[in-house]
């Protein structure tokens, strides 16, 4: 019966694992020309969660790290990011645009795939449905995440020092910390799944001995980055509890710092501590 009934994912028919379902052809198939229109789409849909949302993951994961360190290093990592030379257009070009783009045509996936675990109770098509499961968890949080640590409250990029009390008041709310844990465990999943699948699809990874490799590689790689975001909550909620509100008070406009002294003995220092030039 298995052989014959029809498959909601055959190019999806084998765990990174090698575990593949009975009756299914081995392997991935690559995305291929002549699958009809959506080829384009498919391929920009792969791509986009590795580079450039993918390679965004790693940063922002490993940037809250700094967490780790205290409210000051978090704040001059936020500072150090908010300076990059045309952020604002890096952030919509990069990252809020091919999110948008990888989100939307995953929901139009999601929706249009059959989720026939039920038929097919094996790991192959558990993968599937959660490649699909953790991607539309990873949307509602992304959403959530952006507008109220982003567009809502304090703004980090004028105020980056008020960035680690902004997340702690967050995770204050015990339903908020258990979205947040919730959401890093999906979607570090996703990408970790997401770097496998992309692997076999783009002939990365042809034979089923580099798939195996593959797999233990990325569930390697998802659980690092798990780890370090749910170290970073840890930091945030535990390890400096009641971090004041801004550690980068602003300095009031047209105050520099005084430049080294550099005048002559007996004559007079040009610039003096605070004076406004
Ligand atoms: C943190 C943000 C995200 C990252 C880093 C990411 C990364 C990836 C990667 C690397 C893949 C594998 C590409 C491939 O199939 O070749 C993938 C697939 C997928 N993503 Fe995402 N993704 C993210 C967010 C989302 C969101 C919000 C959705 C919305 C539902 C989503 C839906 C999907 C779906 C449905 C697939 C499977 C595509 C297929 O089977 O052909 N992803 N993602």
């Amino acid at each position: 019966m298995a052989a014959t009934a029809p498959m909601a994912a055959p190019d999806l028919a084998q765990s990174p694992f090698g575990q593949e379902s009975k009756g299914k052809r081995r392997g991935v198939q690559p995305l291929r020309a002549g699958q009809g229109h959506s080829f384009l789409w498919r391929k920009l849909h792969s791509l986009s969660g590795i580079v450039p949302i993918g390679a965004f993951l790693i940063e922002h994961i490993v940037s809250n790290f700094e967490t780790w360190n205290g409210p000051l290093a978090y704040a001059q990592q936020v500072k150090f990011l908010n300076a990059l030379p045309l952020v604002r257009v890096l952030e919509w070009a990069f990252i809020f645009i091919p999110l948008a783009f990888h989100a939307g045509y995953g929901v139009f996936i999601t929706f249009r795939g059959r989720a026939n675990v039920n038929v097919y109770p094996w790991a192959s098509n558990w993968m599937y449905i959660s490649q699909r499961v953790t991607g539309v968890i990873a949307l509602a949080y992304i959403i959530q995440h952006v507008i109220r640590q982003r567009f809502l409250g304090v703004q980090l990029p004028e105020h980056p020092g008020a960035a680690f009390a902004k997340v702690q008041h967050e995770l204050s709310n015990p339903w908020m910390l258990a979205i947040y844990v919730i959401a890093m465990v999906a979607t570090t999943w996703h990408f970790a799944y997401g770097i496998w699948l992309f692997s076999a699809k783009w002939g990365i990874t042809p034979g089923e001995r580099a798939r195996k490799r593959m797999g233990y590689a990325c569930a390697a790689l998802g659980s690092a980055l798990c780890l370090m975001g749910l170290i970073s909550i840890y930091a945030v909620v535990w390890k400096y509890p009641n971090a004041p509100a801004d550690v980068m008070p602003a300095q009031p406009a047209g105050i520099v710092q005084p430049a080294p002294t550099t005048a002559a003995p007996g004559t007079t220092n040009p610039t003096q501590p605070g004076e406004v030039r």
